[in-house]
């Protein structure tokens, strides 16, 4: 039988330590041993975009990352954006503009947003369907989650 390793990463700003297997998936690693369950699974086949974290700088699906990838790394989950109990700018928006129904989807529609924003400040409409091409939703047919999103460029600036 394997035998666990330890892994080291920066979690949401700070040095986390946790025990896993080589090829434990970063997505079971966070929720299970970190019990971070913001991200969530849909399809565990890189289809859905529910359990996006961002990693080193880019949005990942994290049930595509083996958890020792993130050996050394900088992660971050819905649960390291918002300042304690202050949500950002970004999910103001989809609060204030219906951009979350069942919520499913939203901490990776939310994790998505914030890597576009970070490339592109002032997205285009295409820009942001382009960069929420990966992540979907079956309870908002989109139009909402796109007005959040617009939304949230506007106050992010
Ligand atoms: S659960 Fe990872 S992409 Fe769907
Ligand atoms: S809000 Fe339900 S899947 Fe998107």
């Amino acid at each position: 039988m394997s035998k666990k390793i330890t892994i080291s990463c920066e979690l949401n700003g700070r040095t986390q330590k946790i025990e896993c297997y080589g090829m434990d998936r970063l997505l079971d690693v966070i929720r299970e041993e970190v019990k971070y369950t913001g991200a969530k699974e849909g399809c565990g086949e890189g289809e859905c975009g529910a359990c996006s974290v961002i990693m080193d700088g880019r949005v990942v699906n994290s049930c595509l990352i083996p958890a020792i990838q993130a050996d050394g790394s900088k992660v971050t989950t819905i649960e390291g954006v918002a300042v304690g109990d202050i949500i950002n700018e970004i999910q103001k928006s989809f609060l204030k503009y219906g951009g979350a129904q069942c919520g499913i989807c939203t901490p990776g529609m939310i994790m998505a947003t914030t890597d576009l924003l970070s490339r592109y400040p002032h997205p285009t409409e295409q820009q942001v369907r382009d960069g929420l091409s990966g992540n979907l939703c079956r309870c908002t047919g989109y139009t909402k989650i796109f007005e959040s999103v617009i939304a949230a460029c506007k106050e992010v600036r």
